[in-house]
């Protein structure tokens, strides 16, 4: 370093009170000093005084690796302030959690589970369209947040997740249908109410290092879908430091010994960027009133949001997890009311390896058992949460956004004095609730899995070793549900709709429905789709049909084959009358086959297209398709 430069650092540490002398603890980092800055050298100090000298132990001497040094204290700055509390409090928290890991304690010591009260709602029914009505009303007063930041490693996808086809008749990928669902509820909403069509519903986006850029690609790439770029926002996430031992002294990037190891912290993060990016307090300044957050892959989610937040706004809930019938012991967390002799009460997702010894050590002697519905009475959390705004800022800035943390170190052996690869803090967006007073309205909505949940989360091989009758969780599973629901919703909207048959694809049996799939704007909610489905209609097994269009109606129509609509929304079109023809054929391919597309060859099947009618009306008027 220039004589200046050494000068104005020595100047500035003095102005600060500053006389470093690191020498006894981290001999390497003294002889460093002069390339660092007084806040650098300040975060110095606090590494050494929390125990992290070992992270200098290693460091050159002067003018060898200088900007790799910098880069090391560029890293620490950038973990200290993307973090509430700073590194410090990262530390003492992770001492504290490896203690009690350490020791095997319960987290829900002294508690006592019950169940908490719900709504349980059953799809078409009056209960149902009353409370989408009521979700579609309050959908402009709404913002949504969708977690996106995570590696799905699980699932191996080279890509991003929300870049996969949520189904292949159409190609729509999962980011698509949200966004496109978002401006469906938009519209409705702003119709439903005579509102002010002006407002955007907000969407926000958290992404990571390993999701953010592919994330901005995938949008400009194709327009926003359709949305404004400027209703959309990316919040990124920080990883966190790696721990290697109990003392929580950070783990050395294994291939670069001037950094931390660095893992993700979880969903939960979420909350701490909404809060301190500033977007809560102008939502609410905007007079919005709900905060809906969702995961990557669930491309049912959208049927069931109208209805979950009619239940919010009707029950007046302050939290409103979506959740599904659950069997006892199913390998799915169990939304539970915790009650404390202290006074302390929380309704929480309690995960199903604890919830069965934790009923077990209550006196619930069965531990995890179904009751007389042949389901477990703890709904199973599907992790998509309604939070009010007003009390979430509230709490918020009591936490600052931070969530009550988790640490799951995997030990070396039964004396848990080491670690076999380093671990981290993490965070999940449903332990939000923790921290909340026992007045807080917290509840839940249930609805069947197969209109609410078909995340797509496994790999083909692991999905094949589902023990039969569990979900499989993968990309065929997720597609297949999608076109079960569509053909149950048409059902219950008076059409004719065939059995499905059994198929295997990627070793996966799986009901084959006849493959149908609209656009959001088309029935986002059961009363539009029944507005839109009148006469007796009917679908074969071997059908396809995809509505692209918000004024179509299908009249009497009776479909065996392949058929495809597209219509601009001024354009409104009767579909009448028999189509047959060769239609769409599902073709078997096999997952190790490179030279089918990875987007494919992840759910086991390709679609043959052999023949079909296709009408696309791009004039406005009014149009009769009767073949
Ligand atoms: P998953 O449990 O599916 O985790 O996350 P994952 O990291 O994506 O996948 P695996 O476990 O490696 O296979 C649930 C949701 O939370 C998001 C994911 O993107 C997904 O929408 N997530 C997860 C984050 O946004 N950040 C994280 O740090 C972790």
């Amino acid at each position: 370093m220039a004589s200046s430069a050494l000068d104005s650092t020595t100047e500035s540490l003095s102005k600060l009170g500053f006389h470093p002398d690191f020498s006894a603890s981290a001999p390497n980092l003294q002889k460093n000093l002069r390339l660092l800055s007084a806040e650098q050298i300040e975060l110095a100090r606090m590494l050494l005084e929390m125990g992290q000298s070992h992270l200098f132990e290693h460091w050159a001497e002067p003018g060898v690796d200088d900007e790799e040094k910098k880069g090391f204290f560029e890293q620490v700055a950038r973990l200290n302030s993307s973090y509430p509390g700073g590194l410090e409090s990262y530390i003492k928290t992770a001492r504290e959690l490896l203690a009690d890991s350490k020791a095997g304690k319960n987290p829900f010591d002294g508690f006592t589970p019950s169940v908490p009260k719900g709504e349980v709602l059953t799809f078409g029914d009056n209960n149902f369209i009353n409370f989408e009505e009521a979700g579609v009303r309050e959908a402009q007063k709404a913002a949504f947040v969708l977690v996106a930041g995570g590696l799905g490693e699980r699932l191996g996808y080279n890509g991003i997740k929300v870049a996969l086809p949520a189904e292949t008749t159409t190609g729509t990928c999962f980011l698509q249908y949200y966004l496109e669902s978002i401006l469906a509820l938009q519209e409705d909403s702003c119709r439903l109410t005579q509102g002010d069509c002006q407002a955007q519903i907000p969407f926000v986006i958290m992404t990571s290092d390993d999701t953010h850029a592919r994330t901005i690609q995938l949008l400009e790439s194709n327009s926003y879908f359709g949305m404004e770029p400027t209703q959309v926002k990316l919040l990124k996430q920080e990883k966190v430091a790696c721990l290697a031992d109990n003392d929580a002294r950070f783990a050395i990037d294994p291939n670069n010994k001037y950094r931390i190891q660095t893992k993700p912290h979880g969903h939960g993060d979420v909350h701490s960027l909404l809060f301190s990016s500033g977007l809560l307090k102008a939502w609410h300044a905007a007079g919005l009133r709900w905060v809906l957050f969702f995961q990557d892959t669930n491309g049912l989610l959208f049927k069931a949001i109208p209805a979950a937040l009619g239940v919010s706004a009707t029950r007046q809930y302050h939290v409103n997890s979506l959740a599904v019938p659950r069997k006892a012991k199913e390998a799915i967390g169990g939304i539970t009311k915790l009650t404390h002799a202290d006074g302390r009460a929380m309704v929480i997702n309690v995960e199903y390896n604890q919830l069965d010894p934790l009923l077990r050590a209550t006196g619930h002697d069965g531990g995890d058992l179904n009751d007389e519905t042949g389901y477990s009475p703890f709904p199973g959390n599907i992790n998509q949460l309604i939070l009010e705004i007003d009390p979430y800022i509230e709490e918020l800035t009591k936490t600052r956004g931070s969530i009550k943390e988790f640490v799951n170190p995997k030990y070396k052996d039964a004396s848990k004095s080491s670690f076999k690869s380093s671990t981290r803090l993490e965070c999940m967006m449903q332990d939000y609730p923790k921290t909340l007073p026992a007045s807080a309205r917290v509840g839940f909505t249930v609805m069947d899995a197969w209109l609410a949940y078909a995340p797509v989360k496994n790999n083909p091989e692991d999905a094949a070793k589902v023990p039969k009758g569990n979900p499989y969780h993968s990309a065929t599973s997720g597609e297949m549900a999608i076109y079960r629901a569509n053909s149950l919703i048409l059902r219950k909207a008076g059409a004719q709709v065939s059995d499905p048959v059994l198929q295997v694809f990627n070793g996966q049996e799986v009901e084959v429905w006849p493959r149908i799939a609209w656009k959001p704007k088309w029935g986002l909610t059961f009363a539009e789709v029944k507005r839109k489905v009148s006469g007796s209609c009917a679908f074969s097994q071997r059908s396809t049909m995809a509505i692209k269009g918000r004024n179509i109606f299908l009249e009497d129509l009776s479909l065996d084959g392949a058929l495809l609509i597209e219509a601009i929304d001024d354009a409104e079109v009767k579909v009448r009358g028999s189509v047959q023809n060769k239609g769409w054929i599902l073709q078997n391919v096999d997952h190790k086959d490179a030279s089918v597309p990875e987007e494919l060859r992840i759910r086991g099947f390709k679609i043959n297209k052999i023949e079909q009618l296709e009408k696309n009306y791009s004039e406005p008027g009014k149009f009769c398709l009767n073949p």
